[in-house]
């Protein structure tokens, strides 16, 4: 069932600082959605260790925020060395915001990041009968290639252009000041500033 959406989401790439909206995003996905996201039976152990690393230099994670929740994630982690043209591609949605375009958004970004950093081949740990992810996929059919065998997708991307490459700038930019009021917040709410003193509200 949906849930009512009280505020506007917000698309920004996540940084070491969101670690802890990752990990209570990924908390929260039931057990199907793990499976359907990680291939496997993920435990709330396995994913706190998997969100302490999971924001490396070299993975560019694109994130959807509704009210300072993480409710949608799509990571983009290059597989090998500077020079790699390959990268694993992975989304999750919380399951009460799905099915309203939020993965579609998502995925329009990772891929123009994908196309950005000359990562030509994706491979999506997309189970075969994962119909939402398909459909998803299948919206960008104009510019993608996808070919699935029994558990990965490979997407095939398009080289990048002046277009894609300014829209991901002009992105980035525009985030920064609700990324900075966000960040102030938390800093706030746990009465800490970013010298280690407690903060004071005015
Ligand atoms: C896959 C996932 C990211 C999609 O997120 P989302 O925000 O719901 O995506 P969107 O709303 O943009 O699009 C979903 C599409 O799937 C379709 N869909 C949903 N359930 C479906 C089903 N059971 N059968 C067929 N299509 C379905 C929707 O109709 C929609 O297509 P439309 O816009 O053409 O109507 C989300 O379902 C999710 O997090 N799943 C669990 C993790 C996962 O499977 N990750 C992918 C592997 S890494």
């Amino acid at each position: 069932m949906s849930r009512t959406v009280t505020g506007q989401i917000i698309y920004r790439k996540l940084m070491p600082l969101d670690r802890d909206a990752l990990e209570t995003h990924l908390i929260a996905l039931d057990g199907d959605s793990r499976r359907a996201r990680f291939g496997m039976v993920a435990t709330d152990a396995f994913l706190r260790e998997y969100a302490m690393r999971c924001i490396t230099l070299n993975a560019t994670i694109h994130g959807a925020f509704l009210d300072d929740q993480l409710i949608g994630v799509a990571e983009l982690r290059p597989m090998g060395n500077l020079f790699a043209e390959d990268a694993e591609l992975a989304f999750s949605v919380l399951p009460d915001h799905r099915n309203r375009g939020i993965g579609s958004v998502l995925f329009g970004r990772v891929l123009r990041s994908a196309r950005n950093r000359t990562l030509a081949r994706l491979h999506m740990n997309c189970l075969r009968y994962n119909a939402p992810m398909r459909a998803l996929a299948r919206k960008f059919a104009a510019e993608i290639h996808v070919e699935h065998d029994q558990s990965v997708a490979l997407v095939a991307t398009p080289p990048r252009s002046i277009v894609s490459l300014l829209g991901e700038a002009l992105d980035d930019a525009s985030a920064w000041p609700s990324q900075i009021w966000a960040w102030q917040r938390g800093a706030y709410a746990t009465g800490i500033t970013s010298k280690g003193k407690p903060a004071h509200r005015i």
